[in-house]
């Protein structure tokens, strides 16, 4: 299993490219089972998840093509990939496939709503809390679908095709909202969703789908409209940028100091982080090609943060605030309102000297003077990158293991921060 190996105390300075978003890529790339004709999705990261997707899709007999490399393609440019679902072979999403990443679970709709069928596994994925989908299954109900659980399978009906309804989310919920949104462009007449998530990836994915000929408005906001329609045309969309990875890397030149320039990055997508980041004494600049990170000298203030749904402080930066918060010259609070038990990083963000104390959804940091390097676990994917954080900041050698986390969500991780300075490798054990 790969470790990777950090040796701290290196200011960031360069360019880091930000990929395409993987939140985005996914529902978009799950989009492609609505219609008989080619998706191509331009902006793709290489990552473990894609590539998961992309086996779980195939399963369901959804052809794949990805662009090789053109002329003037800078190192590492997001893939172009063309997604082709003619024939649908197969409606069933198997546990061996589901359980490793709950995002596919997401199949469910457009399978159901161009087949009128589907029998899809509860499913995995990251270890954040329980992660029901109840309100996934709610918005189907509410579209006409007849649901059943039978050994551990969702197994859901809709035999002469969905119907339009209204749906009410009673919690905002971005699945529940990609869900919805898929099943309603194919249902037979109009959709109102209430208390939609607002977050860019579902933006996105509701302009993909309106490429495809889907009449969607006001996605963005919390009520979105949808005009069923008998069938989608092919389209092709290219994927938003990472706002998550590129939040990362800010918070990760805040830690560190220096001067990186994260291209690609919009600030419109992350304007929250970028405010906490600021209020820490790191300057954030908006130039045409990207986002300015830069901290010099200056320590880094105490910061409070609480998480919400967008536009608020995205649960996935979380733990990389906290990371950065360890260093703080003075005591932040750190408040989780979306995932019970997304406090896993803090157990190991404490063996490298941090000092954190839970109080039920709140964790209290006490700024330290210095980290001093350890071996850590990674235990989910933005808990783990958090300790990247930290281990570039710490003094010392930092080895994270079980570095598959990172895998699904960050594309070329340490290449990028070393084309920065960074001191950090990867260690693949044989075998
Ligand atoms: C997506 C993101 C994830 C991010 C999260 C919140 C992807 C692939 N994943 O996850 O990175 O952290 O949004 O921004 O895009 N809930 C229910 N019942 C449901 C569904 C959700 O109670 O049926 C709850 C969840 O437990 C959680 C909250 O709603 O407390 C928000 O979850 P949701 O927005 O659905 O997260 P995901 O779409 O799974």
């Amino acid at each position: 299993m790969d470790r990777i190996r950090i040796v701290g105390g290196h200011k960031l300075s360069g360019v880091i490219p930000v990929s395409g978003a993987k939140n985005a890529a996914l529902p978009l790339m799950i989009a492609s089972l609505l219609t008989p004709e080619p998706l191509t999705l331009e902006n793709v990261p290489r990552l473990a998840d894609v590539r998961l997707l992309i086996r779980i899709l195939e399963n369901h007999g959804v052809d794949h093509a990805i662009d090789g490399k053109r002329t003037g393609d800078a190192p590492g440019a997001g893939q172009t990939i063309h997604f082709s679902a003619k024939n649908i072979v197969d409606t069933v999403a198997p546990y061996e496939l589901v359980s490793r990443m709950r995002a596919s679970f997401w199949v469910l709709a457009p399978l159901l709503a161009r087949m009128g069928e589907a029998r899809v596994s509860l499913p995995g994925g990251c270890a954040i809390g329980t992660r029901p989908v109840d309100l996934l299954l709610m918005a189907l109900e509410r579209l006409g679908a007849e649901i059943d659980i039978e050994s551990g399978y969702v197994v859901a009906r809709a035999p002469k095709g969905l119907r339009g309804g209204e749906i009410d989310f009673p919690k905002v919920t971005v699945g529940g909202t990609h869900t919805a949104l898929m099943a309603a462009a194919l249902a037979h007449g109009d959709t109102l969703i209430r208390n939609a998530a607002c977050e860019p990836e579902v933006t996105d994915l509701a302009a993909c789908l309106i490429a495809m000929g889907a009449k969607i408005s006001g996605a963005g906001t919390p009520t979105i409209e949808v005009q069923g329609v008998a069938s989608l045309h092919g389209a092709r969309h290219a994927v938003l940028p990472d706002r998550i990875e590129a939040g990362t890397y800010a918070m990760a030149v805040a830690m560190t100091g220096g001067d990186v320039l994260l291209e690609g990055a919009r600030a419109d997508l992350l304007q929250n982080a970028l405010d906490a980041l600021a209020r820490t004494g790191t300057t954030v600049t908006a130039e045409d090609a990207g986002l300015r990170i830069v901290r010099n000298g200056a320590g880094i203030a105490p910061v409070d943060v609480t998480t919400a749904p967008f536009p608020g402080f995205p649960t996935d930066l979380q733990a990389q605030f906290m990371g950065l918060m360890t260093r703080s010259e003075g005591v932040s609070r750190i408040t989780e309102t979306i995932f019970e038990n997304r406090f896993m990083h803090v157990q190991e963000l404490a063996r490298l000297g941090a000092r954190i104390r839970l109080d039920g959804d709140t964790a209290i940091v006490e700024g330290v003077r210095r980290l001093k390097g350890a071996p850590v676990m990674a235990t989910d994917l933005r808990a783990s990158v958090s300790l990247v954080i930290a281990g570039l900041a710490a003094e010392g050698d930092t080895t994270v293991h079980r570095v598959y986390h990172l895998d699904r969500g960050f594309e070329r991780l340490e290449q990028k921060l070393v084309a920065c300075g960074a001191q950090i490798e990867r260690i693949s054990d044989p075998g």
